[in-house]
């Protein structure tokens, strides 16, 4: 029986590049944060739903599925790569199992929800695992220019196409497995209509201290400020989804700890992470400033790379230790949540003094789109380009012999 189930997924999974060229065909289509509220709650229709998803989810899975097949073969050919790519084809054939069931039918809408449950979990792991990839390559090949700009734009759509992946996912098993959220009665799927940022802070800060401790045994102090200068004196709140807040507030202390900590080895006073929340009209920023020595200027964008970091690389599966640094991805992912929804995320550093990281999202939920990649034209000539010749002048490192110039 097992043999024949195996057979049968080996087959399907046989047709899926026949329905990645169909579906990739059709761009995806963004949600405002105001169509994801009313696709919970005023409009909540779970058969609206499992038609818009099981037409939507084929076609951000294609769509990326596509792009995963231009990586060079020194990426693409890594066993964790090609696990990721089975992984995906699998979901997507699931998917489409449900393309010609009836709407109408009950069964059908509480078997996709169990099949969306089994399809997030069977993708829980990509990153670490897309990571591993990416360590397999470096230690197998030399580096070249092309291919690192190939996996660093690729990486970022991927990463990006996954998080609105989920985002789909998560909205319909939450909204509607049935229950409510008694703990929070703003909360529609993962969305809150009034999100305390000041409160998200004080949760990231506080997870993020309970490891610095573990590890450093001390940490720094957080003085948060607030600026609302739509409601004087109120607490700011936003239409937003926490944990996506959460998970880039965190990503930025555990750096502004590591960072404070390990300049002020030697000091019995460690000064405080600053955070500053600011709302306006059109954006809502957050500031989180550490006095952790910074990093030169010439350096910060490669902050941003899935190719750097300064800490050791982890192994997967090694929870034995909590430190406060791992693959490097905690920037690039967490300017991926911020920029999901029109958002951003800058660092500005003064080396030997510290570091202004900034999070920037839309003040209004109607400006709060999702942000997504598609395959076309344009995306396909990122992948073909070679490296050029810089149109900028290379100093060199030898200096000038003025002599050559000496007239006779
Ligand atoms: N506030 C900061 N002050 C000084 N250096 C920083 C700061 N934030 C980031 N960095 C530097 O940027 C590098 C990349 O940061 P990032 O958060 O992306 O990865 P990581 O901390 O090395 O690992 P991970 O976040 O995945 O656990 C860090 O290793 C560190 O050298
Ligand atoms: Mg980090």
């Amino acid at each position: 029986m097992k043999f024949v189930r195996f057979i049968m997924k080996n087959a399907a999974l046989a047709n899926a590049p026949k329905h990645i060229e169909h579906f990739s065909k059709f761009s995806p289509s963004p949600l405002s944060m105001k169509q994801f509220l009313d696709f919970g709650s005023i409009n909540a229709c779970e058969k609206t739903s499992f038609v818009f998803l099981r037409q939507e989810l084929p076609v951000r899975l294609s769509n990326i599925m596509k792009e995963i097949n231009l990586l060079p073969d020194k990426v693409l050919l890594t066993p964790s790569v090609q696990m990721v790519q089975r992984w995906y084809s699998q979901s997507l054939m699931e998917i489409l199992h449900f393309l010609d069931k009836n709407p109408d039918d009950h069964k059908v809408l509480s078997e996709f929800v169990d099949a969306l449950v089994t399809i997030r979990n069977r993708h829980n792991d990509v990153v670490p695992t897309m990571a591993q990839g990416i360590i397999e390559y470096k230690e197998n090949f030399p580096q070249d220019v092309v291919t690192n700009q190939n996996i660093q734009y690729f990486l970022d759509r991927f990463y990006m196409s996954r998080i609105s992946i989920r985002m789909l996912i998560n909205q319909h098993t939450l909204v509607f497995d049935g229950t409510t959220n008694p703990v929070h009665p703003n909360t529609i799927g993962s969305i809150d209509s009034q999100c305390q940022v000041g409160d998200v802070v004080q949760d990231a800060y506080c997870s993020a201290k309970m490891l610095c401790e573990q590890y450093y045994l001390r940490s720094p102090d957080l003085v948060l400020q607030e600026m609302n200068h739509k409601k004087k004196n109120h607490p700011i709140t936003i239409v937003y989804v926490p944990s996506h807040l959460y998970h880039m507030l965190f990503e930025l202390f555990k750096n502004a700890m590591r960072a404070t900590i390990e300049t002020h080895d030697c000091s019995n006073n460690l000064p405080p992470i600053k955070v500053l929340v600011s709302l306006g009209g059109e954006d809502m920023s957050i500031k989180v400033s550490d006095r952790g020595g910074g990093v030169p200027f010439r350096k910060i964008e490669k902050l941003f790379s899935y190719m750097y970091s300064t800490a050791p690389a982890p192994q997967i599966g090694d929870h034995s230790r909590t430190p406060l640094a791992g693959f490097g991805y905690g920037l690039p992912i967490s300017r991926l949540y911020a920029k999901y929804f029109q958002g951003d995320l800058q660092l500005y550093s003064m080396e030997a003094f510290g570091t202004d990281a900034v999070i920037y999202l839309k003040a209004l939920s109607t400006d709060s789109i999702e942000r997504l990649p598609v395959y076309n034209k344009t995306a396909l000539r990122n992948y073909k380009m070679s490296h050029e010749a810089d149109d900028w002048c290379i100093p060199s490192k030898e200096p000038l012999d003025l002599r050559n110039f000496k007239t006779a």
